[in-house]
């Protein structure tokens, strides 16, 4: 008789009196003639139920092998009602990985976040990929010198950078797949990568050893330098690799724009959080499969065996979905073999997911440890029941399952078993103290920046079928002094009202003119969403560069202002908005030792705008509770979008004392324009 089915006996024995005679002959009986073991389970639940306890209401779950391991605890098993221990398990069922799936709010993130300190404490440190921004509230659960969380303002990673002990070219060809797999490049797109990449390599000396590795600039920078002919082949691999390189280098220009990335070591010895909010899938499936390559290069250099990291992968199915397998016309790809090439290296993945329907098969079936809480979709619910091997009224009971409840099953575990997961209270940590915390930490790791040189366009080899190799020079021609004089005229002018006044030059040839000059640095282009409908529009305004170039002072012509360009043009903007109503403005004004972003003077007072970009920052308190000292009669602050004003708003009401709100007004950008 299997182990698990007479612990089963066992446990409803004990359940009936485990000292009692006749219970103690059925199960002598049971074990010496295994035959017989189903009858006395059938007996021992008609004894149960005789005493009132509803066991056959329930589907019936195992309650597994008896000798306890002192393992990672998710919780306790329950028969019926009745908790009857721990469920225990030996920290190397995860390292063939482990799924939790059930619906939002099962409980998922809290079962997750209850196992990764108890494998902390055994010297096992957890990646996490948090798209909610929920599991810093670790930081009161494990030893902070071993945790970390870190977004992409303060991630430091150059995707370039090879890891070490991998060759260049080992390198790219990993950086090939992975880019094939999250763009869904082609293998156009792949070879003209490809070839610029070698390019830049070859050019800075990294393929005979050198470290002076090309950032995501010089890629930008070489993929602007080359132009096709619209319309052929090229020019659509050219445009794609455009397009994603783009997005990528604004996105996550914090992190990628260094020479070196922290040191992996440091980061492979604690547990991490990496912060996904507000990534594009895009963008965080590469975010996600440039740390996991760089982790799995760092664990290949040594082979310890056994389970030494966990992978956390919050919304699975983002990341391993049909969409992605099926790109592989021969063999898996990278995110499909990371589940089996990562356990050699002992990582294991807990992959989590609320639609178990959308994950593919062959991570269903990779999986060794199952965790299954609430599914109220039918076919997820069937999916995992399937899976699982469940039988008819187990199977019926998963949309049933109570909050912190969750059917488990693995290797050591044939039976599932239904267990609980304590009650579990988190300290709220704030984004503040998170990043605080990281912050010391971080300055503590090693990593090289970026030397402020322009990017290094590489040359690569012959042009390709259609190419037209754009010299790096200038060509400055007439229209160039024109926009000059336009933008130094206005201060600023959005690109569609520069366009107008350029008379004879098509929209789409000052487009290119516009972006050579701004690659030559000496117009700066500001893309702004003020909360209306539509494309961003694009503004332009002249540099210390361009001023030169027209041959004008700089210091005359500047923008009044301070801040970001995206800052200034906003002060800008709502000034003259404000000034077009026929009101008396003025930029930056001093008031209270404190400049004023803009201010509206009247001859019976004054207001104060104040314009907040970044509602999370500290300064925005600051700024209000010091105009509302300064005297203004009216504070209004303004954002871009409702979120931000939410978010002041909130701020704001807890810090201002009431009887002063009255003087603070919150307002959009789009109501002035
Ligand atoms: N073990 C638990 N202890 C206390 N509350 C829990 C527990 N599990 C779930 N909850 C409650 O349920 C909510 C949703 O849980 P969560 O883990 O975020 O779900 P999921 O990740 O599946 O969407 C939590 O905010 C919490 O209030
Ligand atoms: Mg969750």
């Amino acid at each position: 008789m299997s182990d698990y089915f007479f612990e089963e006996l066992k446990a409803y024995a004990e359940l009936l009196g485990i000292d009692r005679p006749e219970i103690v002959k059925c199960l002598e009986n049971a074990r010496r003639n295994p035959d017989t073991a189903p009858a006395y389970k059938k007996h021992f639940m008609r004894e149960l139920r005789r005493r009132g306890l509803t066991l056959s209401e329930l589907p019936a779950f195992g309650v597994g092998p008896s000798s306890p391991c002192d393992g990672v605890s998710p919780g306790d098993v329950l028969l019926g009602e009745r908790k009857v221990k721990a469920l225990a398990l030996a920290p190397g069922s995860f390292d063939e990985h482990a799924l939790i799936v059930g619906h939002s709010g099962s409980g998922k993130s809290f079962l997750i976040r209850h196992l990764i300190p108890q494998f902390a404490a055994r010297g096992i440190p957890s990646w996490i990929f948090d798209p909610e921004n929920e599991y810093k509230v670790l930081l009161r659960r494990i030893d902070p010198a071993k945790f970390l969380v870190l977004t992409p303002a303060s991630d430091r990673d150059n995707f370039l950078q090879p890891p070490a002990g991998v060759a260049p070219q080992e390198w790219l060809g990993r950086l090939k797949n992975l880019c094939r797999e999250v763009f869904y490049f082609r293998d156009g797109s792949i070879n003209l990568l490809d070839g610029i990449l070698r390019g830049l390599y070859a050019n800075r000396g990294v393929l005979d050893g050198g470290s002076d590795y090309p950032s995501i600039a010089d890629l930008v920078a070489t993929l602007d330098r080359m132009e096709f002919k619209p319309g052929t082949r090229f020019s659509g691999y050219h445009e794609s690799l455009v397009n994603r390189f783009r997005s990528l280098a604004a996105n996550l220009e914090k992190t990628l724009s260094c020479r070196r990335g922290f040191d992996l070591a440091a980061l492979a010895a604690r547990t991490v959080v990496f912060r996904l909010s507000g990534m594009s899938d895009e963008i965080r499936n590469f975010y996600v499969c440039l740390k996991l390559l760089r982790l799995s290069s760092y664990m290949e250099q040594s082979l310890a065996s056994g389970l030494r990291m966990l992978v956390v992968i919050e919304e699975a199915h983002k990341l391993f979905n049909e969409r992605i397998s099926s790109r592989y016309d021969l063999g898996e790809g990278m995110i499909f073999g990371s589940a089996r090439t990562f356990r050699k290296r002992g990582i294991g993945f807990v992959y989590s997911d609320q639609v178990p329907s959308a994950l593919p098969d062959p991570l269903l079936a990779n999986v060794n440890a199952r965790f299954v809480m609430r599914l109220v979709n039918g076919k997820c619910g069937w999916r995992m029941a399937q899976a699982m091997n469940l039988t008819r009224e187990q199977a019926d009971f998963i949309p049933l399952i109570p909050k912190r409840r969750c059917i488990f099953q693995s290797a050591d575990y044939p039976e599932p078993v239904l267990f609980e997961v304590p009650l579990l209270t988190f300290d709220c940590v704030s984004d503040e103290e998170a990043e605080r915390h990281s912050q010391s930490a971080l300055a503590t790791l090693d990593w090289e920046p970026l030397a402020g040189e322009t990017p290094a366009a590489a040359e690569c080899g012959k042009p390709l079928p259609g190419e037209k190799r754009r010299s790096s020079g200038a060509k400055p021609n007439k229209a160039w002094q024109e926009i000059c004089r336009a933008l130094a005229e206005s201060g600023f002018l959005s690109l569609s009202e520069l366009y107008a006044r350029l008379g004879n030059v098509t929209p789409w040839l000052a487009r290119k003119i516009m972006n050579e000059m701004e690659r030559q640095a000496l117009v700066e282009l500001c893309p702004l969403s003020l909360g209306t409908r539509g494309n961003p529009k694009t503004f332009a305004v002249l540099t210390e560069k361009g001023a030169q170039f027209a041959g004008l002072d700089y210091d005359k012509i500047r923008l009044a202002g301070r801040g970001s360009t995206e800052h200034v043009i906003l002060q800008n903007l709502l000034a003259e908005t404000l000034r077009s109503a026929g009101k008396t403005v003025a930029i930056e004004h001093q008031a209270n030792g404190k400049a004023v972003d803009v201010v509206e003077i009247r001859e019976d007072g004054a207001s104060a705008y104040e314009i907040e970009l970044e509602p999370a920052h500290p300064h925005v308190v600051e700024n209000v509770l010091r105009d509302i000292e300064a005297g203004f009669d009216e504070i209004i602050v303004v954002t871009k979008n409702q979120a931000g004003q939410n978010e002041t708003k909130d701020k704001i009401y807890k810090a201002v004392p009431w009887e002063k709100l009255g003087r603070v007004k919150f307002k959009l950008f789009r109501e002035f324009s």
